[in-house]
């Protein structure tokens, strides 16, 4: 009997080799006649140990990582029983960062094929579509509200009122945009749910048509993504041919199709409206609200746009309970969040856990620290219109109020870490000249503004007129938070306005501002 051994083909295996050795174990096995039924995965998101290579055997699944093409010929005569081997790992549910996960959303992720509609099955697949189907549009919201889900792309609106603004809204077709775009700087669930477990998405969003009305579904991957885009196409198509997208989407009476779109390759068109235009293939401008996008969205129609993991999150919420879902978390964050954890750290991977874990527990205890063994000094979280948070606030609370009341955001979920060798001027210069580049150009505060705040940090770095330029630099923040059209303007205050407060020694020897309020 051939032994089952899982490859992930995920975009961040594949980046450090995992073809490589997907070829070569294959090539070796044939040669030495070793038996070996190779299934490509998505990973488990311990990706300082990919290629993290699995088997399966009587007593689970048995990991090797990271695995190089050198170790083929020795690993073979290791894996058919999962036997011993200086890469081996054990049990990969074993492995302290999996094992304190709690795993809700990438429940399958780096476990099943992702294009296997039987393995999605198998592994608990479509009970929230079947369960969404005996259910009227209104108690399939009214499930997504009691679940407590918080939009996961950045802003943590409520998934289910602005699923019930939808249902309620007039005019038709209606349309379920899935925001894939993931420019956020050390971001990547989306990404790998989409190549992981793409089966999740759809369900997802077939079950947010059937909760709204809508008909069909567009999925927005940026360019940069081109396996997610690929996994998804494929997946959208045997998903068809199995009937749960179609004219009778899991055997109801309800149609629901599903399109894949390629960003254009803007920050900026990650943010709804922009997005929105770039859809209705206009350049990506944001628009102004109101009119929301769930009154007058894509084509002017009542639209739900949500992230990825919000939509991947709905079907476990479905198929278990709103109540099961609800009960992990803290404060009005319900739920796991699934945190990714980059940068300068030791650890860097996917976390899926309830809310309420501190900063310090993330990134001391679950990320290891730093990769260079020095000391952490600064992390942003929440993207590049993020917080800087210094080590006196890491216990923060991963929780959406927690971060706000601290001036910071958790955004996406992206934790990046910098050692003690990190720049913080150079970091507020780069805020600044992040938005500037990003700019969609429709608002001064934004358009202006961002250039001279780039200009005005250099003339504080020089130490020219340094407290009138310091005074400069937060009354032009008040006018980006303030005057900005979106969050783009309205947010680059966070990194630049944390490092001065919480760094001021990398700005010179000036006095010290106050947080933008
Ligand atoms: C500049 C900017 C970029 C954004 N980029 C993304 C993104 O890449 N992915 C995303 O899901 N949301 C992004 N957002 C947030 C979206 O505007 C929107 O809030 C989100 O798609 C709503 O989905 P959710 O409620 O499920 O989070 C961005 C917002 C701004 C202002
Ligand atoms: S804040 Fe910037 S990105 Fe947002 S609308 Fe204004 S110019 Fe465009």
């Amino acid at each position: 009997m051939s032994a089952r051994v899982f490859i992930p083909k995920d975009s961040g295996a594949l980046a450090v080799g995992a073809e490589e050795v997907a070829t070569a174990l294959a090539a070796a096995a044939k040669r030495k006649n070793v038996a070996l039924d190779i299934v490509r995965t998505g990973s488990r998101g311990l990706y300082w140990l990919e290629p993290m290579i699995e088997v399966a055997t009587p007593a689970g699944r048995i990991a090797y990582g990271p695995v190089t093409e050198g170790d083929v010929e020795t690993l073979l005569a290791a894996l058919p029983n999962g036997g011993p081997h200086p890469k081996r790992l054990g049990k990969p549910e074993d492995i302290p960062f999996l094992k304190r996960q709690t795993r809700l959303t990438f429940a399958r992720c780096g476990i099943v094929d992702p294009l296997s509609i039987d393995d999605y099955k198998a592994h608990g697949g479509w009970r929230g579509l079947e369960k969404a189907v005996s259910l009227k549009p209104e108690a399939i919201v009214e499930e997504v509200v009691q679940s407590g889900l918080r939009g996961r792309g950045g802003a943590g609106f409520p998934t289910g009122i602005k699923w019930r603004t939808v249902l309620q809204a007039k005019g038709e077709p209606k349309y379920i945009v899935c925001n894939a775009d993931e420019g956020d700087s050390g971001t990547f669930s989306d990404r790998m749910i989409m190549e992981g477990d793409p089966f999740v998405l759809i369900e997802g969003m077939a079950i947010a048509a059937l909760a709204t009305g809508a008909t069909k579904g567009y999925v927005y991957i940026r360019s940069e993504y081109p396996h997610s885009v690929a996994t998804m196409n494929e997946a959208v198509a045997i998903a068809r041919r199995a009937g749960y997208l179609g004219p009778k989407v899991a055997g109801s009476a309800r149609a629901f199709e599903i399109e894949i779109r390629m960003g254009a390759g803007a920050y900026v068109c990650g943010e709804e409206t922009s997005l929105l235009e770039s859809l209705e293939g206009k350049r990506g401008l944001v628009r102004a609200k109101p009119p929301l996008p769930a009154h007058q969205g894509l084509f002017g129609k009542p639209t739900v746009i949500n992230n990825v993991i919000s939509l991947a999150s709905v079907p476990a919420i479905l198929a278990d309970g709103a109540a099961h879902y609800r009960d992990f978390g803290m404060g009005r964050s319900r739920g796991t969040m699934p945190i990714q954890l980059a940068g300068n750290v030791k650890h860097g991977g996917l976390f899926e856990a309830a809310f309420g874990l501190t900063l310090g527990e993330l990134v001391d205890d679950i990320a290891g620290g730093t990769a260079t063994g020095r000391p952490v000094r600064a992390v942003q979280v929440g993207g590049p219109l993020g917080a800087y948070f210094p080590r006196s606030l890491f216990d923060t609370p991963f929780d959406y109020e927690a971060f706000t009341a601290k001036n910071g955001l958790i955004g996406h979920g992206g934790v990046v870490v910098f050692d003690d060798t990190v720049d913080m001027a150079r970091q507020a210069r780069f805020a600044m000249e992040f938005c500037a580049i990003e700019s969609c150009g429709k608002c001064t505060p934004c358009r202006i503004g961002s250039t001279r705040g780039v200009e005005v940090i250099d003339r504080i770095v020089r130490g020219e007129n340094r407290e009138a330029n310091l005074a400069l630099v937060k009354d032009l923040c008040n006018t980006l938070k303030f005057g900005s059209l979106c969050a783009l303007g309205g947010f680059t205050p966070f990194p630049v306005m944390s490092a001065l407060t919480h760094f001021p020694e990398d700005f010179g020897a000036g006095p010290r501002l106050a947080a933008a309020e």
